[in-house]
């Protein structure tokens, strides 16, 4: 078995470096919450693969529904030869996304598809071109994806022109001092200098920001989205990628604020870790396009679809809705007790188990400390945990422990993040004379 390094090594030679690693830890195995590398050592993992396996790594009703469907078939294309799994994965979701209005669904395989068809659906239905997306906010690494994105760098920089028609506003950020009063204002301002409301095809939001630094969508903000959608005949768009399926104790976290969206994109945990994606819509808006005009050869594979399935029911059966919420209430005070001690950790937030904190010099909002970020990611590798940062500034580290983690590995986890936190931040203390 090679070790970390000789895989390292090899993978700089032959994988470009466009393609960021935050660890040099390779994996083997891994099953439900823990991860073992090449070398043998185990990880609890607070990743879960950038927010894809709240059902846990390798979860046996996935393994078994894939297996199932190994063996019947693998690959037909739904546009040439459709199969029932498509539809009735379809059918789960349009019940399963909230709000009264019929429900269609197409199925994708990456979430960067999902948002680029979103858009698609939208501009076809309204005939209108216009998108408004936030500050800060993620929606994949395609070329419409790259315009929608709120973060130059390293999202857009150097990768020519952005498709065109594309308008940013600021998202809430309490910590900073961004009300969902200033977002609003903004797109009132938009409207005035920028483009006529009757050119907006659809608002984009994450109900929670992802990438972005976990920041919380207030609920007020989105139904007053609705409404000010509702006015214009614009269509809301629910990026749920990286908040949806049970991570915030709701199915998706735009339940939190009773507010229906027209179209939500879904990718990540909706297969336990096999390549899927979807546009749930309402049917009206999603049948605009005509037929031809949506797909993808891969798209919503038989793999993808059984694996689906099964996350459906786990999720139902584990009751992995009330786990999330509970974990939320393991994790918020635990992390706020670390902010009393830690005066690098600005801000705790989160909902559900959607939970982050912000790194910060001299407790200043205004000084994020991305470097403490970085050395942050390493010293939990260290200890045996595997995290994330995220943030616009790069000075936040997100925690997405599967929703399947057992309370003791957990509570675990959390004593090695604690022992990672003290032993940089008293470097960092250190370093900066504190
Ligand atoms: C909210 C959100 N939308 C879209 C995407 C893009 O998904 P993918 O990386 O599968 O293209 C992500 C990925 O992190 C995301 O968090």
């Amino acid at each position: 078995m090679p070790s970390n390094a000789d895989l390292h090594k090899r993978r700089e030679a032959a994988v470009p470096r466009g393609v960021a690693n935050s660890l040099a830890v390779y994996a083997e195995r891994a099953a439900n919450s823990e991860l073992w590398d090449v070398e043998g050592r185990r990880y609890i993992d607070f990743a879960s693969g950038i927010s894809v396996l709240n059902t846990g790594h390798v979860h046996p009703k996935v393994k078994e529904a894939i297996a199932k469907q190994l063996d019947k078939l693998t690959h037909a294309c739904f546009q040439v030869t459709p199969y029932e799994s498509y539809i009735a994965l379809a059918e789960a979701l349009n019940a399963a996304v909230p709000g009264p209005t019929p429900k269609k669904t197409i199925f994708l395989t990456t979430g960067a598809e999902a948002v680029e068809n979103a858009v698609k659906i939208a501009r076809y239905h309204t005939k209108r071109t216009a998108i408004i997306a936030f500050g800060g906010g993620f929606h994949g690494r395609t070329t419409t994806c790259i315009a929608l994105n709120g973060k130059v760098a390293p999202y857009k920089t150097g990768f020519g022109p952005m498709p065109p028609d594309v308008f940013h506003v600021p998202f809430p950020m309490a910590y900073h001092g961004v009300s969902a009063a200033d977002s609003l204002n903004a797109i009132d301002f938009l409207f005035k200098v920028q483009v006529d409301p009757q050119r907006v095809a659809a608002i984009i939001i994450e109900p929670v920001q992802g990438e972005g630094g976990f920041y919380v969508a207030p609920p007020e903000l989105l139904r007053k989205l609705r409404a000010l959608c509702d006015q214009h005949g614009i269509l809301l768009i629910a990026d749920e990628v990286q908040s949806g399926f049970a991570r915030t104790g709701k199915m998706f976290a735009i339940e939190h604020s009773g507010v229906e969206p027209d179209i939500m994109t879904i990718a990540k945990s909706v297969a336990g870790g096999v390549p899927l994606s979807a546009v749930v819509g309402k049917a009206e808006i999603m049948d605009a396009p005509p037929p031809g005009g949506l797909g993808g050869t891969y798209a919503g594979s038989p793999l993808g679809c059984a694996a689906g399935l099964a996350v459906m029911d786990i999720i139902r059966d584990e009751r992995l809705l009330e786990r999330a919420r509970e974990m939320g209430r393991f994790m918020m005070p635990r992390l706020q007790g670390l902010q009393v001690r830690f005066p690098c950790i600005g801000e705790v937030r989160g909902l559900g188990a959607m939970v982050a904190i912000e790194l910060v010099k001299n407790h200043r909002a205004d000084l994020p400390d991305a470097e403490l970020a970085k050395a942050l990611v390493q010293a939990c590798a260290k200890q045996g945990l595997i995290t994330l940062s995220c943030g616009l500034y790069g000075n936040v580290i997100r925690f997405l422990a599967p929703l399947t983690i057992s309370d003791a590995l957990l509570k675990e986890g959390f004593n090695l993040f604690e022992k990672a936190l003290a032993e940089v931040a008293s470097s960092s203390m250190a370093n900066t004379g504190a």
